[in-house]
């Protein structure tokens, strides 16, 4: 079968899901190719912070119904560290500015219903993609669906596809410049059905690792611990997930964490990665497909989001008024903030996890950042600006 559309989009995420909406909204059409079924997608557990932007976009594209009604609005967090916490006031520091606690697989709940109710088109349980002529003028994808292979024929292509796609593979070989950090360590993720223990996000630093107090609901619980990223989960039993956080959380005022039946556990590595250019020929990459941050900064998905909203309004321009320049400025515009975020989010991993290679030196370090952290204005407004997130054009 084949099949003809501007903008052939790899991935139904949050960048390729957003990225249709904001070009149907422009009256340009475009198709999305997604590996995995609608199922799996809504279910799938993953960020849960919505940067101030992100939130104002949902709103300004009318996809901020549920999110208004179930999204908890947060206007701080807590760092915890020699069994004290100490609030970062990120609205006061910020002009008002907040961020919002609405799960990922929420957001893909929203965008996939929006796009599919305005008639647009996402092919589910597609296999075998695979991106041909993209340094030509008509690109091409191949795909097979129950069986059926089928080209898809385009103007542009948009690499939407996360950090394990094939968009980013297509590029030659010596256009791809990767700059990339592993850590010593990963995240174990738990779901908790229990209240919340805090009214903010708690984000600890102590001995025996970093732990992270978040939420979803008034009934479920999201919380992370810093573990070895080799670690199987099955050598994690509840009690011992409990036992850990309970340590790593300890106050001296004798704070209490509610706790609950744990419903999920895994284990997650934490990388930094960014590809230069985030652009080959008639080929886009957006969001996780470009760039990879460790999740301590929580912007991810509002990295994505960011990315095809600069990518929608060049296509815009390219097809409205025949202006190629921000298309061909696409990634040097993006890649400035994407840095900013790289550099936040592998200062927050720095400053609050333990080393496993440095018990000395390196924990003076990350005290005195702490400290200087909540004791300084200057450097509690660095902080909260970026974590309620820089404007899109940074
Ligand atoms: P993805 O969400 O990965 O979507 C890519 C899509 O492409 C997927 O649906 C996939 O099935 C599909 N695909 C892949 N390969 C193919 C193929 N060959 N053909 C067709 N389709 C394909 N970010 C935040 O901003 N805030 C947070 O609080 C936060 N917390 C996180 C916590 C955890 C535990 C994790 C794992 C991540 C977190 N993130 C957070 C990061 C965030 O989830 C990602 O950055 C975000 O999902 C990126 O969106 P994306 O659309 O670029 O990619
Ligand atoms: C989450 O709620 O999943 C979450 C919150 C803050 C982070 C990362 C993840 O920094």
């Amino acid at each position: 079968m084949n099949m003809r559309t501007r903008v052939g989009i790899i991935g139904a995420g949050p960048a390729g899901l957003m990225l249709s909406l904001l070009l149907s909204r422009e009256g340009i059409d475009s198709i999305i190719l997604e590996r995995r079924d609608r199922e799996e997608i809504e279910a799938t557990i993953r960020a849960g912070v919505l940067e101030q932007g992100t939130v104002d976009l949902m709103t300004e594209m009318g996809l901020d119904e549920r999110m208004k009604r179930e999204g908890l609005v947060h206007h701080g967090i807590e760092l915890r560290f020699d069994g004290e916490g100490h609030r970062i006031h990120l609205s006061e520091l910020t002009n008002g500015r907040a961020f919002t606690v609405y799960p990922q697989h929420e957001v893909l709940k929203d965008l996939i219903a929006a796009r599919l109710n305005e008639g647009g088109q996402i092919l589910f349980n597609v296999k075998d993609v695979q991106l041909a002529d993209i340094s030509s003028s008509q690109p091409r994808i191949h795909f097979s669906r129950e069986h059926e292979q089928s080209e898809l024929q385009c103007d542009f292509i948009a690499g939407c596809d996360g950090f394990h796609g094939v968009s980013r593979p297509s590029l030659p070989e010596a256009e791809q410049h990767v700059f990339t950090r592993t850590y010593p360590f990963g995240w174990l993720g738990i779901l908790m059905q229990a209240p919340p223990s805090a009214d903010e996000l708690i984000y600890a630093y102590s001995e025996r690792g970093f732990a992270l107090i978040s939420t979803r609901s008034p009934d479920l619980q999201r919380m992370y611990i810093q573990c070895d990223p080799d670690d199987d989960i099955a050598n994690w039993s509840d009690e011992m997930i409990l036992e850990e956080l309970q340590a790593r959380l300890a106050t001296t005022n004798n704070w209490q964490l509610r706790v609950g039946p744990i419903t999920q556990k895994s284990i997650l590595a934490m990388r930094s990665f960014v590809i230069e250019p985030m652009q080959y020929g008639r080929l886009f990459l957006a969001g996780d497909a470009a760039h990879i941050v460790p999740p301590t900064g929580a912007k991810g998905l509002n990295l994505a989001v960011a990315d095809v909203r600069h990518l929608a309004h060049a296509l815009k321009m390219s097809y409205t008024q025949n202006r190629a320049e921000l298309l061909e400025a696409y990634s040097t515009t993006c890649l400035r903030r994407v840095w900013r975020a790289e550099h936040f989010s592998w200062w927050m991993t720095s400053m609050l996890h333990r080393f496993p290679d440095d018990d000395t030196f390196y924990p003076r370090l990350q005290r005195a950042q702490l400290e200087y952290t909540v004791r300084s204005r200057a450097a509690a407004t660095s902080l909260a600006e970026n974590y309620v997130g820089l404007p899109f054009t940074w």
